[in-house]
This record gives structure tokens, C-alpha cells and sequence, in this order.
């Protein structure tokens, strides 16, 4: 398992009382599916009676300080004339509100939730079109994550960057803070001088000379959009709708990995239809980032270690760039109803990665996410509610259920769905989803009533082989499962045997491979166990140390662990100093904790790189490194 963020789900599964059902949950379940709970049980606030339609938000971002303070100013809509409007806030402070500008509001604030914080319960009258909250963060906001110069390519400035997905954007705004509930901006952000401010709206190309840069949202987006980032930042243009952000130093790098970005967003276009968000710039973060990308509407937010030098690793941003379609564009729900974001992203990244780098590439993508499928389920054994598609996270902390089975179990479902009624009919399925669901939220049950009136209803053998209710419904990986074509995989493993079983490594085919073809032998590797020689040997002739590709790196520094490698450890402790991106951290620490020594390595390690993660990270970080 690994794919996206485990972030909370470690600190939080300790809280959760994660039920276990055993074989009854094998089978569909009908009980589910009639039961269908359309509540967002994530959000306090009365968003479905009065709802705030309109932010301006006004802030101003001391590093000094390390606070976000300012105001959010609400319009709002209270069409059956309701005595309060109530907002999502956690951990922020409330300085003042008032009403319509003038007049100062009473308010209340709830008891502070650990999950979902404390609602801001303002007293309104029917003819209030406005509420302004003057707050500030605090150091527990789980969106923000502060860096210091040295933590930035530059070491010359500060940065900061906001996570908001899935219920951390209450901890910067107040906010009505569910994916349901939809809201235009506008912002004016005050920055130190010398610093770029970005947003997930129009954004400038040139630093301020004042540090006061203004922003504007046109398109109604969910809270968990909203997005912020402040630090030295350039701009290079790709085309006149497409460009990327990053530090001055790995802004050239930056743009050289993605100079196809705009053929890719055509490429999506050709698939399902308009990009409807204006430009579509990337952002490249610190190493600290957490995650490995973020689809912050207008500005994709990405990690660096996707910068492999040649483009090998851009399918994340195909990724992030699919989720303007599904997420931004059609959006889950509730967060019980994730695999309609992640999910139909997965299927749509490997749709355009196909028609850009052709099916035997793809394939592998689809292999790779099969293999996570399985140790996903495999983690997930004592849980098997959580392998449902559509998840019960009532009570719970949602980012805890957001786990690979949303993305792989979710794509495949798709994919399955392309296998049985063919590809043009799937694609002119989509095409029209998306059309008819644009800037509105989806539920699974709905999902699947909208399948069966646009598609399965035409041929019951369809709807027979899928059984969409089997995929959604219940736990583990369906019969149905399609899985890829093995064309390359299979010359890898046969090359892996013949390694494992004595051929050294000038002789092994391997010298054409692509990192996904690398990837799937070193996991070979992982489960079959190679001694220390052999190490030596791969290393000696495919300088698997010194790789810039993180996605190898991250095998090989696991596998280093396992045999006691020691000549990779320098560059290991380096790559875990600097870097953030949780999904390669956790594997790491994990392995090392398993024996005495390598407990010993990982706490010297630990202490050094603990203040370069993000908050939630070193919350993980924390339990396995004990
Ligand atoms: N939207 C997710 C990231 C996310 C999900 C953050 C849930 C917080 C809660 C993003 O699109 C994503 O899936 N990122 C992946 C990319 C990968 C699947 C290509 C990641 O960061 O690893
Ligand atoms: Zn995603």
C-alpha cells in the first residue's frame, strides 16, 4: 500500500473502533446499498440550509510569527430565513465577527472535536447578506506547513504551503468545509516582500514589488481546493495556457521534466471533453511536500521528487491533471464516495498516459497499481469494510479510509466497465458524466443509477458481468478483476529469474529499461532474498545508488535495508534527510525498525530529518519510530 498518503491513518486508527465483520461480508451486501446515507458526517456546518456562496478572503502571512491572520467574508444565502450560520473552524482563534460590514455578530463556538474541530455558530436575521470573521491559525493547523530557508532549494527564503484535502482547510478558513458545498473567491494575500503568493485561482507570473498580490476564483470548488503557497517562486511558460511555477534553482528542471504538459492537457481534452479552469500551471514544491501531488484547481501542486531528469515520472501530473475532471469538476460527495474522485482519476491518468506513450507502457501502470491492489487488501485483512468501494467513515477521521482501495479497486472497476461494453462506448459515457455533472457532487449510489440509465441498461449481460454492486458493496478484489497484459513484465521476469538464480548483472537485458520495468524487478527482488553479492553486482553495473529516480531509489534504499547494503546508506540517509513524500518514508523506516541495528540507524536518522516533514508526517513517522 502506498500510492497516496497514509498521513493520518496511522495516528488515527488507534482512535477508530474499525469493525469487523468476517464472512458475512464476502458476498454483496443489499442491506448496505438500501441504507444509503447521503450525510456528510465531516462537516459541522448547516451548509444545506444556509450556505456562505461567495468567500473574500483577506490575509496576511507572517513567517515571523508563523500565523495566517485576517479575515474570510461570507456571502451568503439563507433562503429559509435560519437564525444561524454555522462553519467548520479547528484550531483557529476568532477575533471578531460581524454582520453586512457593520455590525458586530454574536457567536458561539461548539466543543472542539479531534476529528472535525469546533463549529462557529454566528446568530444571523433573514436579511443578512454577510458575515465577516476577523481569526488567526495557530501552530496546530494541520494545513500549513512552515518551512524554514534551509528547508527550500534556495536557502535563502522561507516557504509555505497549504494542504487542505481532505478536512484541513477549517484549520486556515473558516469554512464550510465538506465536498458538497461549492463557493466562488476572491483573495488578497499580504506576503513578506521578495515573495510570490499562488492560489488555486488566477495567479500572477511576477513577484509584487508590495508583497500584495490578489486572487479570483470564477468556478464554484469545495473547501478541500482551496490552496495557498508562499516563497521564492518563479514562472516559465509552456505554452500560452500551460506553465510551471518553482524556485529560480529547479526552475529550469522543472520545466525541461514538463515540457509536455500542454500536449498533455490537449490529450485529456481529446478523451472526456473541455478543460474548464482557465490555465493549468504547475507548481513545484520543497522536498518537504508530503504528498506527491495535489489538484489545486488552475495550479496543480507536485512534488519534486518527480523530477527524474527524463520525464519518466510525469504520469503524476497526468494524474492531478485528470482530477479537474473527476474531483473538481464532478466531486465525491461525501468522503465515503472517495473512489468517484480517486478512482475514475486512476482510470483517466492511465487513459491518457496510453494515448501518449502507448499500451505496452500503460500496461505496466495497470500491473504496478494490481500489485498494490493485493498488499493493500493484504493490510487491510481486518478490516474488510474498508475495501468496499463505497466506505463508512462515519465517526471516524475520513483520511484514515482514503486508502489505495479508492484508487486501484476503483480504477479497475472502470476498466472492467471499458472491457465489457468497449471503448468508444465508455468513452462517450464519460464524456457525457462529466458534462452533465459539471460543478455538482456525485454519491456512489447515484453513480451507479447514472451507469445503468447511460450504459448497462442497454444489455443485461452487462450489467450481469460487472455486477457493480459486488465491487462497491463488498470487500476484496471481485473475480471481475481484469488485469493488464503482461507483454513487458514478463521479459522482467524472466530476467529476475535468471538473476535470482545465478546470472550476473552485465548479462541481464536491463540496460533499455523504464523505471516501471526497474520497479517491478526490484520488487521482485524485495520478495525474493537476494543476498549481498548480488547487491554489489546491480549496483556495479546499473549504479542503482546513485539514481536521481526516486521511485527506484526508494526499492533499492529498501532493499539495501533488508540484505545490510551499507554502501547505499550514505546516500539513504540523504534522501530521507531532505525528502517528505510520506509514501517513500514510511516503507523505509518500516524495514529498519525490524532489526536491532537498523532500529539504532533509524532513530540517528530520525532526529535529523524529523523537523524537514510535515506535521501529520512526523505524527506517522512517530509511531513506527519508536
Ligand atoms: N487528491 C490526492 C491527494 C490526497 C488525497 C490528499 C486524499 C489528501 C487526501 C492526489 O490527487 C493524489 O492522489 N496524489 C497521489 C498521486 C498518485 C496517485 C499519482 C499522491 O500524492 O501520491
Ligand atoms: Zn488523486
Amino acid at each position: 500500500m502506498n500510492k497516496i498518503l497514509l498521513l493520518l491513518s496511522a495516528a488515527a486508527c488507534t482512535l477508530l473502533a474499525c469493525k469487523q465483520s468476517g464472512d458475512k461480508d464476502k458476498g454483496q451486501s443489499p442491506a448496505a446499498e438500501a441504507a444509503f446515507d447521503n450525510k456528510d458526517y465531516h462537516t459541522q456546518s448547516n451548509a444545506d440550509s444556509v450556505k456562505g456562496t461567495h468567500l473574500f478572503l483577506d490575509i496576511e502571512v507572517s513567517f515571523d510569527a508563523k500565523t495566517i491572520t485576517g479575515s474570510a467574508l461570507w456571502d451568503i444565502e439563507n433562503p429559509y430565513k435560519k437564525g444561524q450560520i454555522i462553519f467548520d473552524t479547528k484550531d483557529l482563534v476568532i477575533d471578531s465577527v460581524f454582520l453586512d460590514g457593520v455590525t458586530k455578530a454574536a457567536y458561539t463556538l461548539g466543543k472542539p472535536d479531534s476529528v472535525l474541530g469546533t463549529a462557529l455558530n454566528v446568530t444571523i436575521k433573514p436579511e443578512n447578506k454577510s458575515v465577516k470573521i476577523y481569526y488567526h491559525t495557530t501552530d496546530k493547523a494541520t494545513a500549513l506547513q512552515w518551512l524554514a530557508p534551509e528547508q527550500t532549494f534556495g536557502k535563502q527564503h522561507p516557504f509555505l504551503y497549504t494542504q487542505s484535502e481532505s478536512i484541513h482547510a477549517r484549520t486556515w478558513i473558516p469554512v464550510q468545509d465538506g465536498p458538497g458545498v461549492r463557493y466562488t473567491y476572491d483573495a488578497k494575500v499580504t506576503v513578506p516582500k521578495g515573495l510570490m503568493a499562488l492560489m488555486s485561482a488566477t495567479n500572477p507570473q511576477q513577484k509584487a514589488a508590495d508583497g500584495v498580490y490578489t486572487f479570483h476564483m470564477d468556478k464554484p470548488i469545495p473547501a478541500y481546493l482551496m490552496a495557498l503557497a508562499v516563497g521564492d517562486i518563479g514562472f516559465k511558460s509552456i505554452d500560452d495556457r500551460t506553465g510551471i511555477y518553482a524556485e529560480p534553482s529547479i526552475l529550469a528542471k522543472a520545466y525541461n521534466e514538463f515540457t509536455d504538459v500542454g500536449k498533455m492537457v490537449h490529450t485529456a481534452e481529446e478523451l472526456y471533453g473541455p478543460y474548464r479552469w482557465g490555465r493549468y500551471d504547475i507548481l513545484v514544491l520543497p522536498s518537504g511536500f508530503p504528498i506527491g501531488g495535489m489538484e489545486n484547481p488552475k495550479l496543480t501542486f507536485c512534488t519534486p521528487t518527480i523530477l527524474a531528469g527524463d520525464k519518466s515520472l510525469v504520469n503524476l501530473i497526468a494524474h492531478e491533471l485528470a482530477h479537474n475532471w473527476s474531483g473538481n469538476l464532478v466531486t465525491n460527495h461525501t468522503w465515503n464516495d472517495f473512489w468517484l474522485n480517486e478512482g475514475f482519476t486512476m482510470y483517466f491518468e492511465r487513459r491518457i498516459t496510453e494515448a501518449m506513450q502507448g499500451k505496452s507502457y500503460t500496461d505496466m501502470q495497470w500491473e504496478l497499481g494490481y500489485q498494490d491492489l493485493v498488499a493493500t487488501m493484504e493490510d487491510l485483512k481486518d478490516k474488510p469494510e474498508d475495501t468496499h468501494l463505497r466506505l463508512n467513515l462515519k465517526g471516524r477521521n475520513p483520511d484514515d479510509g482514503l486508502t489505495d482501495i479508492a484508487y486501484e479497486k476503483g480504477a479497475h472497476l472502470l476498466k472492467l466497465i471499458e472491457l465489457t461494453v468497449g471503448r468508444a462506448k465508455m468513452d462517450t459515457f464519460l464524456t457525457q458524466y462529466f458534462n452533465d455533472n459539471a460543478f455538482k457532487t456525485m454519491n456512489t449510489k447515484d453513480f451507479i443509477e447514472y451507469l445503468n440509465k447511460h450504459l448497462l441498461d442497454q444489455n443485461p449481460d452487462w450489467k450481469m458481468k460487472i455486477n457493480i454492486n459486488e465491487w462497491v458493496y463488498s470487500a476484496g478484489i471481485p473475480k471481475s478483476c481484469p488485469r493488464a497484459d503482461m507483454e513487458r513484465f514478463a521479459k522482467v521476469d524472466s530476467v529476475a529469474k535468471k538473476f535470482t538464480t545465478g546470472t550476473k548483472a552485465a548479462a541481464l537485458p536491463a540496460a533499455q529499461w523504464s523505471t516501471y520495468e526497474w520497479m517491478h524487478f526490484l520488487r521482485q527482488m524485495v520478495a525474493s532474498n537476494i543476498n549481498l553479492e548480488q547487491m554489489k553486482d546491480l549496483d556495479q553495473v546499473y549504479h542503482l545508488t546513485q539514481t536521481q529516480n526516486s521511485e527506484k531509489a526508494d526499492l533499492w534504499y529498501l532493499l539495501s535495508i533488508k540484505t545490510k547494503y551499507t554502501p547505499a546508506y550514505p546516500a539513504m540517509r540523504s534522501f530521507l534527510y531532505v525528502t517528505g513524500r510520506e509514501k517513500f518514508l514510511q516503507p523505509l523506516y518500516k524495514e529498519m525498525m525490524k532489526t536491532a541495528e537498523g532500529k539504532q540507524m533509524a532513530s540517528e536518522i530520525y532526529i535529523l530529518a524529523r523537523p524537514n516533514y510535515h506535521p501529520l508526517t512526523q505524527k506517522v513517522v512517530d509511531e513506527i519510530v519508536k
